[in-house]
């Protein structure tokens, strides 16, 4: 039973550092907001996710999927496109929009255009160069929470059929 609650905590841990760069709830906002039906404020706490976070959440799905279809030998969809918004979505803190970080967004930009004009046969090695695109840029700019997440997308000898 105490190892059950240690290993439940120690999955919180993870959990929660997977969801912001730190582990820090700097984006909470509280707010006292009154409605028509109660004359009592009531306060209601918003955990408000930047464009930036909205745009990785996405990233990591897509990149999954993509992971499944360099895997698999499908055909692979661009989505360079989208993620150019790296560049301008609104982040949850601003100050780590440094021209570091623009110069790592087009270090990852450019792995993912190189992975699109891949041969069949480098296509798992320009994936997995890719993926180190991102861990570079989180390691760069302290945004170390989601790196165990990141590379869980990596493609190991064993994924492949
Ligand atoms: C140029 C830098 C940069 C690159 C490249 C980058 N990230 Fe991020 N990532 C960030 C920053 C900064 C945040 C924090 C966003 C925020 O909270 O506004 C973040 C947040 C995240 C999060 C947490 C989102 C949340 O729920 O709060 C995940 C997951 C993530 N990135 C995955 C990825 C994946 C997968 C890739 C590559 C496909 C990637 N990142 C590439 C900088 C980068």
């Amino acid at each position: 039973m105490k190892l059950r609650l240690h290993t439940f905590g120690l999955l919180l841990f993870l959990i929660g550092g997977l969801v912001a760069c730190n582990g820090d709830s700097s984006s909470e906002e509280t707010t006292q907001e009154t409605t028509e039906e109660s004359e009592e404020p009531t306060t209601v706490i918003i955990k408000e996710s930047s464009e930036l976070a909205l745009l990785m959440r996405q990233m990591w799905d897509e990149n999954m999927e993509l992971r499944d279809r360099v895997i698999s030998g499908e055909e692979l969809v661009d989505l360079s496109e989208e993620y150019n918004r790296i560049h301008s979505a609104n982040a949850t803190e601003p100050e780590k929009i440094t021209d570091t970080y623009h110069a790592l967004a087009d270090a990852y930009l450019t792995s993912m255009e190189a992975l699109m004009n891949a041969s069949e046969e480098n296509r798992v090695e320009a994936f997995n160069n890719m993926v180190t695109t991102c861990v570079n840029c989180h390691r760069g700019v302290s945004c170390q929470g989601p790196i165990p997440k990141i590379n869980r997308l990596r493609i190991r000898p064993t994924d492949e059929a």
